[in-house]
């Protein structure tokens, strides 16, 4: 494992000291990436976030920051020694949710035997916190996903809800066509569901660490008199009033693990089952549809089409709002996704305002980029191209990104499929000139810079 994956770089951590003023944290950072010495993995804090609670509650974070850090700690371990609390691995219900082989399988140094399948595979793009900061980040579009949100886009339960482990699964196993993340033919099924569990392990520890900074933003660490805090161990070993003191910090961290837990456990209760299809309207892929337009006789794929047209350019679906009325990507797209809207206009930093963006890019967040409706006459569906998936992104939506879930009958979902892939628009194959190629659907989407 390369040093810069796991430690900040050197002008990274005088930037953080500089601006933030969390010296210590600085100092431990620097200390942990000396050259002597084997080099530990660490997760590394959401400076982003902690930053803009400290701006909104005008309170410095070190102290919050160090806390939570601890917490988090004690609760989940560390990236060579993953766990997971007691009152979740002693319950019957939550220990169910992830299995701790599955965890030390996928965690560890990348070079480790039998184990360290996510710094192996994965880390490069989503890095070793699952910030989506791997050191390839910044150059890829879309960017990879931060798991900490807890918020998945291809999934088959609605907005709002938890993935399945199958869903995140199946995504592991296909690759996300049309993104950097691409299929792995090495990774065993036992090594997907492993790293699946490493998802919802990161993303839980995640979303529990932006618990604990929003809620550090409500308290007074500044109080001379009676300074609150957040997570205090050694509470513990004090008067009565303190030990209840810590009891009651106790408390709320585990509510905030056990409020994450419930929704990943109540995922499968919440699958939209897909109905069954016609396929002599619904192909199985684009390219039978395309044959069925290019036939000069009618059938009920050309009607299906037809249907799906009116309601593609409507008023009810709305699809061309934003995919444009030929469906190129082309009408809405100055919209943002939610990862981006997380650390600006959830917080009151316009998206549009790039010297507000510098504290907050120093400390860690991607440049903002719009998000952009697919293009359909290039055939990438991220989400999988079978009609399957597709019924799934249009009645569901795909969270965190603008495109809302469309309400609609079956079969008019199908008829927009169908309507969709009939935009397809195949590219030449260089070696058979006059015969499409079929590799837009295998395109990798890089940024120049790459
Ligand atoms: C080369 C970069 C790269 C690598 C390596 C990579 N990913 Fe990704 N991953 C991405 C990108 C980019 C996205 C975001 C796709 C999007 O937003 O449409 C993503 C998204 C995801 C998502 C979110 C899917 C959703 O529904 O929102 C999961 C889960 C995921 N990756 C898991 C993994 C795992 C596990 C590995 C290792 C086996 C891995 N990725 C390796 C780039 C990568
Ligand atoms: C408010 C804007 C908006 C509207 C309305 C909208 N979409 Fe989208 N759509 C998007 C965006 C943005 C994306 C890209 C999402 C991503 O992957 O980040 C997208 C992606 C898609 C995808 C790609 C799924 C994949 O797996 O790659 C399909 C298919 C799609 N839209 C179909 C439709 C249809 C059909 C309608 C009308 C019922 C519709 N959209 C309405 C914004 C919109």
């Amino acid at each position: 494992m390369n040093k810069t994956q796991v430690c900040m770089s050197p002008f990274r951590i005088v930037a953080v000291k500089r601006l933030l003023g969390f010296a210590l944290l600085g100092l431990v950072l620097l200390c942990g990436c000396a050259e002597e010495g084997p080099v530990v993995a660490e997760f590394e804090p959401n400076w982003v976030f902690a930053y803009n609670v400290g701006q909104r509650s005008e309170q410095p974070m070190d102290l919050a920051m160090s806390q939570t850090q601890q917490a988090l700690q004690d609760l989940f371990g560390t990236p060579d020694e993953p766990k997971l609390p007691e009152f979740v691995s002693e319950d019957d219900e939550y220990a169910q949710l992830i299995s701790m082989d599955h965890l030390i399988k996928a965690s560890g140094p990348a070079d480790a035997s039998e184990r360290g399948l996510f710094r192996k595979h994965c880390v490069t793009c989503h890095g070793v916190t699952g910030n989506g900061r791997g050191p390839t980040a910044a150059l890829v579009d879309p960017y990879p996903r931060d798991f900490r949100l807890g918020r998945f886009k291809f999934k088959s339960t609605p907005i709002g809800t938890k993935p399945t482990k199958q869903d995140i699964s199946y995504l592991i196993q296909h690759g996300i066509t049309g993104t950097t993340m691409v299929k792995i033919p090495e990774l065993t099924d036992a090594d997907i569901d492993a790293l699946v569990d490493y998802v919802i392990y990161l993303s839980w520890r995640g979303e529990v660490e932006r618990s604990l900074l929003f809620e550090a933003g409500e308290l007074d660490f500044t109080d001379a008199e009676n300074p609150e805090s957040l997570y205090d161990p050694s509470l513990k070993n004090g008067s009565e009033e303190q030990q209840e003191l810590f009891a009651d910090q106790w408390d709320l961290l585990q509510e905030f693990v056990l409020d994450v837990a419930d929704n990943w456990l109540e995922a499968p209760d919440e699958v939209k089952d897909v109905p069954e299809r016609d396929a002599t309207v619904v192909p199985d892929t684009a390219e039978e549809v395309l044959a069925a337009m290019q036939s000069s006789e009618s059938s009920p794929v050309k009607e299906s089409v037809a249907r799906g047209k009116k309601l593609f350019l409507g008023e009810k679906a709305a699809c061309s709002k934003c995919h444009g009325k030929e469906g190129k990507g082309d009408g809405q797209t100055d919209d943002y996704d939610e990862w981006a809207k997380d650390w600006t206009k959830k917080f009151g930093v316009d998206p549009t305002d790039e010297e507000a963006h510098i504290p907050l890019i120093a400390r860690g967040a991607l440049p903002v980029r719009k998000a952009i409706p697919r293009n359909f006459s290039e055939g990438v569906f991220r989400g999988g191209s079978e009609p399957e998936q597709l019924y799934r992104r249009i009645s569901l939506g795909i969270e965190g990104s603008p495109m809302p879930a469309a309400e609609l009958e079956p079969q008019q979902i199908w008829d927009l499929i169908n309507f969709v892939r009939s935009l397809y628009v195949p590219e030449p194959d260089p070696d058979t000139p006059g015969q499409p190629s079929g590799a837009a659907g295998e395109k990798v989407a890089m940024s120049s810079s790459l």
